[in-house]
Parts: structure tokens; sequence; C-alpha cells
């Protein structure tokens, strides 16, 4: 009887679901052969396993960049341009903008190649190759082995293997650990150190919808920027140099024209940063009622703060909007994420998994080790419940608070060598040239208040003995008002102001470095991490080995699913469809949205939806030329259903012939849980169409010449009919 209803249930969960497969799964390129390629050929891919990962001719992931570590980005063309999202190249815009010059919020379009901007420290890593590690890796381990010890094993083939593989080559490596140190593969990239900044619409374009619209569909964001990789003469990575010259790609992505329609075959390609599949249900918990809500309760008064002082002074909107808008970013992430564990009910959902496990483990005495991992991994949450919310506090009202603490630790340092330097004016030349760095961005009086209300709550909200030790001194000896430690340090401290640095450089004087304050205040906070670190060794312990257990025995109980490895910002290839969905009971949404919803949303009394006025002139006039669809509309966003997380924002929609498409840039609010559990019906990537990506470049900046650098493929015959 059971079994009947449920295949069912099956049946008809089939017959109404608009998306033919589950889509869950960021696979790694050179696996893409394992997957069931039929599949993919039914839903339109028409590209060999090697067209898109190949080490010996040129492939798809040679057009595939990673951006800084945080981001992805495509070339295309064949003088290496490279797309990316609006806020991927935020901080570069960001850097380069002034009150005169604010690129933020006009825009930058380099229309020569001397215009381009150089970003020192910016970096784009193109994958040579990649290679499973894991025999040679696990081969090192023993039973009695802590997991410590096995990490450290980890680290030290890992490092071998890849100066290996890059020994007298231009290239570097790494050796990643997977499902949870049960497989390890090694990755050699190029990295080109010299990306310039080419273009940039502004952000009531590439932010439109600010934070209100940010994780949410139906969206109209232009979210995208360009930059170019240089290179040596050779084609090499080099520093940023004049003489470098535009990077000849391996491969470019042609850019198509010919849109989306739902049911077309999507492929994405990029960096995505970390998931949390494995997550236990005593894990989910632990985020939904106190890691969750701790980060957003202190991003709460962040923002706050930051926000009023934006507003006040337009160079401080400047200075800080990078720090702001990540900041928001995960801050609305996190209320998202707890929403949707509990309407999604993915807690139950890992329930179900981890009855299956255990009846696997049980099922054989030879798994005794595999039926303990639960239990392992329930008291390292217990005992972590107990600590969370002081380490999220010394993170983000600590680390991440106001800046003095973190420049004061890392200065700091700096400082204290200078009395055994061998090269003195070296030393104090690094020393000023990092401090100038700092003071540019800092601003004293959001930093001071910043400092206040962060370290205040966190007082409050965190018990004694978990608090850093400077917050004792403020208990004892002054009134318990941390307002008298942030003024002191503010006013005094050697790392407050640019002032302070330089009278403390004339006398050096050894004993005011260790009396200051505000240095006292961030080793107490350094300390703190440490010791955290250091007193849940053994909680650490239970939770690795209960991961990598756990991890193991639940791909052997379910053998009939193929598990995708986390995110871990090394390469993936996710695939998948165009298609609408429904939210909720009643509500159907759209696989596009168009300019319509970009007017429909405008109001000029809010700065999330100013609509730029040359924007409105194209718009009244209909002027899209050849970026229009069929119908003469003009289309901004398009959802599809393929797998990605934070690090893919920028990542190429690829279509079935291995053209451009569309820039993935965000998720849906009602799959916000998905980093934990991939919703099948729900779940989507949002991508900003690239035909409105020419269109802004094209007829609102007017930057036509970069357009003309790509290869266009116009006006091809359709391949796939609409599905319904
Ligand atoms: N949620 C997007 C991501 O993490 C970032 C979108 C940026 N836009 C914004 N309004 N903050 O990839």
């Amino acid at each position: 009887m059971k079994r009947i209803v449920s295949g069912l249930l099956v049946l008809a969960l089939i017959l109404t679901s608009t998306l033919a497969t589950a889509h869950e799964g960021m696979w790694l390129p050179m696996l893409i052969k394992r997957l069931n390629y039929a599949e993919m050929q039914a839903n339109g891919l028409n590209l060999t396993a090697e067209e898109i990962y190949d080490i010996n001719n040129a492939s798809i992931k040679d057009a595939i960049v990673s951006l800084g570590g945080f981001c992805t980005g495509e070339i295309i063309s064949d003088e290496g341009l490279m797309l990316t999202n609006h806020h991927c190249g935020y901080d570069a815009i960001r850097t380069h903008s002034t009150v005169e010059n604010d690129y933020l919020t006009d825009g930058f379009w380099a229309m020569t190649r001397d215009e381009e901007r150089t970003n020192p420290g910016l970096t784009a890593a193109i994958l040579v190759r990649m290679e499973d590690v894991t025999d040679e890796v696990l081969a090192a381990m023993t039973d009695d082995m802590t997991e410590a010890q096995r990490a450290a094993k980890a680290k030290e083939i890992g490092d071998a293997l890849a100066a290996k593989a890059t020994e007298g080559t231009v290239h570097n490596a790494y050796v990643r650990s997977f499902f949870h140190g049960n497989e390890y593969y090694l990755f050699v990239y190029n990295t080109y150190q010299d990306v310039r900044l080419v273009g940039a619409p502004p952000s009531s374009v590439g932010k439109y919808g600010g934070d209100t619209d940010n994780w949410m569909w139906p969206r109209h964001t232009g979210d995208f920027s360009m930059f170019r990789i240089y290179a040596d003469a050779d084609g090499n990575p080099s520093d940023v140099s004049a003489d470098n010259v535009p990077l000849t790609p391996k491969h470019h992505l042609p850019v198509s024209l010919n849109g989306v329609k739902e049911g077309d075959f999507t492929m994405v390609f990029g960096f995505p940063g970390s998931t949390d599949r494995f997550l236990t249900s005593t894990g989910i918990e632990q985020a939904i009622n106190l890691y969750n809500p701790t980060v957003v309760e202190i991003r709460d008064r962040k923002l706050a703060i930051m926000k009023k002082a934006m507003d006040a002074d337009d160079a401080v909107r400047i200075a800080l909007a990078s720090n702001y808008a990540q900041t928001a970013n995960y801050w609305k992430y996190f209320i998202g994420q707890t929403e949707q564990l509990k309407k999604n009910r993915v807690k139950a959902k890992k329930e179900a998994i981890e009855a299956k496990y255990m009846d696997w483990a049980n099922a054989d005495p030879s798994r005794v080790e595999y039926a303990g991992a639960l239990d392992l991994l329930n008291e390292a949450y217990a005992a972590t419940d107990l600590t969370v919310k002081g380490e999220v506090y010394l993170m983000e009202a600590g680390i991440r608070g106001a800046s003095l603490p973190l420049f004061a630790w890392r200065l700091g340092r700096q400082l204290g060598a200078l009395s055994t330097s061998e090269d003195l004016e070296a030393d104090k030349a690094a020393v000023i040239e990092y401090a100038e760095s700092h003071f540019a961005e800092y601003q004293p009086a959001v930093d001071r208040e910043l400092a206040s209300a962060l370290w205040g709550i966190w007082m409050e909200n965190v018990s004694q003995d978990q608090l850093p030790s400077i917050f004792a001194e403020v208990r004892d000896s002054m009134g318990g008002d941390i307002n008298v430690l942030v003024n002191y340090i503010y006013d005094n401290s050697i790392y407050a102001s640019p002032r302070n640095l330089k009278i403390w450089l004339e006398t050096m004087d050894e004993e005011a470095l260790k009396q200051d304050k505000g240095g006292q205040l961030a080793t107490s906070f350094i300390m703190t991490y440490f010791g955290n670190q250091q007193g849940n060794a053994e909680v650490s312990e239970k939770m690795n080995k209960g991961y990598r257990l756990f991890t193991d025995g639940v791909r052997q109980a379910m053998p009939n699913k193929t598990f995708a490895p986390d995110a871990n910002s090394t390469p993936r290839m996710t695939w998948g469809v165009v298609g609408s969905y429904d939210p909720q009971d009643a509500v159907h949404y759209d696989y596009v949205t168009t300019i319509e919803g970009v007017m429909q949303k405008e109001d000029p009394n809010n700065d999330e939806f100013i609509v730029p006025s040359k924007l409105k002139e194209l718009y009244n006039a209909k002027d899209y030329g050849r970026y229009a669809d069929e119908n003469g509309d003009l289309v901004v966003n398009f959802i599809s259903n393929n797998d990605i997380t934070g690090g893919n924002s920028g990542s190429p929609v690829i279509n079935g012939d291995g053209e451009l498409i569309g820039t993935a840039f965000d998720g849906n609010w009602e799959a916000m849980s998905g980093d934990i559990f991939f919703e099948d019906q729900l779940q989507r990537c949002i991508s900003v169409d690239i035909r409105y990506t020419l269109f802004i470049i094209d007829k609102y900046a007017g930057a036509g010449h970069l357009v003309d650098e790509m290869t266009l493929v116009e006006g091809k015959k359709k391949r796939k009919k609409r599905r319904k």
C-alpha cells in the first residue's frame, strides 16, 4: 500500500513539474563525462565533453576566470575582454571613484585602451588542468591518526604535489579536500595579475533594485561590469606594467543574440565559494537558532550606523560602499536562509536522510564507526551551541566590526619588528605604505561609533568567560562603560589617526607601543580567537570525524544518487534549463523580465529605484536595436534551474552550442536554504540576459567598440521548440 501511494506521488510530481529533471550538482569539469550525457543532450547540449573541458585543445574552460578568488568572469573577445557582475567589480569601481568622478553613481567606460584602469592586487586565474589525487593523499593516512593529524598530513602531501605540478612553470597550484576529507583534487592555474577595469554601468542600472530586490525574483538588474586581462609579450602572467599587452586567450565565448526560451539548455561554469549540503539536522537547528540570528542582530546595528553616515556625506558613501554592500548582502542572506530552512522543512528532509544512513550503518557490524558518526556530530553541536554566539560576536563585532582592531593587529606586528630591523628605511616605508592604504578609506567618526555600538552589545550579550580580556578592564576600572575605552583608544591610539602614528614613528618608543590601548585591544581580540581554536580542539575532532564518516557513509547508503561535492571555490559546471516557477499557491513567476518592469518599479524618491534619464529616453523611443527579442521587447533578466552559489557571481550562462547567453548574478528568495538543501522545484539561478548587457554597453553608454570586439552569433534558426 505504502509503496503504491508513494509511486503515485512520484508520478504526479513528474507530471506536474515544469522542469523535467533535478539539477542539483556543481560538478568538477574533469568529471562531466561521468554525468548523464544522454540526458544533457536530450535537453539541448550539442557539445562533446572535450569541447567543455580538455587539457590539450582549446575548450570552454579556457574562457572561464576565477576573479580575485571571490567571483567568476568569462573571456568574450580574442583580446582578453572579460565580463563579470557589477557587484564583483564594485570595489574596483569604488577604488577609482571620487566625489568629483563618481563612477559608482555615473558609470565608467574606457573609450580607448589607455583609459582602462589598473587594479593592483586583483587577479584572474584560468584553470590549466586538474587531477584526482585522492589515492596519493589517503595512502598516507593511518587508522590511529586524529582528524587534526589527517588534515596536517593532507596539507603536507598536497603542498608537495602542487610544488611538483608547477616546477619549472609559471603556473600555481593547490590541492583541495572534497566530501569532508574523503577525496582530494589538484588544480593548476595560470594566474594573471594585471586586470584592468574597462566598463561599468551606473549603479542605477548595475545595482537597480538595491538591497530591496537583492536575492529576489522578479528582478530587473543590469548586474555586469567589464575588465581586460593583460599579460606579458609571451602571454604569461606578469605584475601590473605598462609593457603588458591584452591577453590572447586560448578560447573566448561567442555571444548569442538569440535569447532564451523556456526549457532551453543552460550550462553555468564558474567558481562557487561554499555550500553545506551534508549539514545534519542538528547543524540546521544551530544555524536557525543561534548562528544566523546572531549575525543578523550585529549586522543590523552595523548597517544602520554606516547608512546614516553614508547618506550624510558623499566621500563617506564612496569610501564605505563595498563594505556596506558586502555586509548587507550576507545580512539578507542569513535572514532568508533562516526563513526558508523553516518554510522548506529542511530539518525534516535531513532527518529522513539520516534515518536512511542509520539503517545502512546498522545493517552491517563492520560499519560500527559509521554508526557512531551522528552521535559525534550531535555531541559537537551540543558543545558549540554554548560558544557559537561568542564566536560570531568575535568575528562580526570584533574582527569585521570597526576597522581599527584588525589594522592595529597587523600594523602592530610590523611596528614591533622595527626595533630589530636590518633595513629600517625599507621597513618604515612598508609601514607607511600599509598605513596610508588603510587611512585612505578610514572614517574615524564612523569607526568610533561602530566600536561603541558593537563592542557594547558584545559585552551585553555574551557571557563573561567568552569575552576578550580587555572587556574585564572596562568592567573593573572603567565603570562598565565601553565608551571610556572606545574614546580613549580613538583619541590616543597610534592606530587611530595618521597623526598619532607619525608621532610614534618619530620616537619609536617600544614602551609606548606596548602600552597602546588600541594594540592591547587588538591583541585581546586575536588571543580570544586563538583561544577558541585551542579550546575547541576536542570538539573539532568530533565535528570533523563525524562529517568525514557521515559524508562517506551517506554516499554508500544512497547508491542511486550521484552526489556532487560541496562548493569550495574550485571550478564547477552545473547544467539546467531555463524555466518559470510557482513560488506559492496561485502564484506563477515567468522566466524572463523586461524593461517594462524596470519602468514599473521606478521611484525617483528611492535611490534603489531611480531610472537614469538616458535609459528612459531609450525606453520611450523603444530604441533597442538588434538587442530586442522577436516581439520588440527588451529582456533584462532570466532564470534557470542551475545550481549556483556565491562565488558563481559573474559566471557565464552558456547555451547548448557553447555560446554566451547571460551572466549569472543571484539566487531566489524562496530557495535561500539552497546552500544546505537544493530545492528541486523552487531553486533558480538569476542571470542578466546578454542582450541587455550589450544594449547598455552599446545604446546606453555609447561604447559599441567593445561589442565590435566580440564574436556575435545572430539570427540562427531556433533549435528547440518552446516547451509547454
Ligand atoms: N545576492 C548577490 C550575490 O550574492 C549579490 C547581489 C548584489 N546586489 C545587491 N543589491 N547587493 O551574488
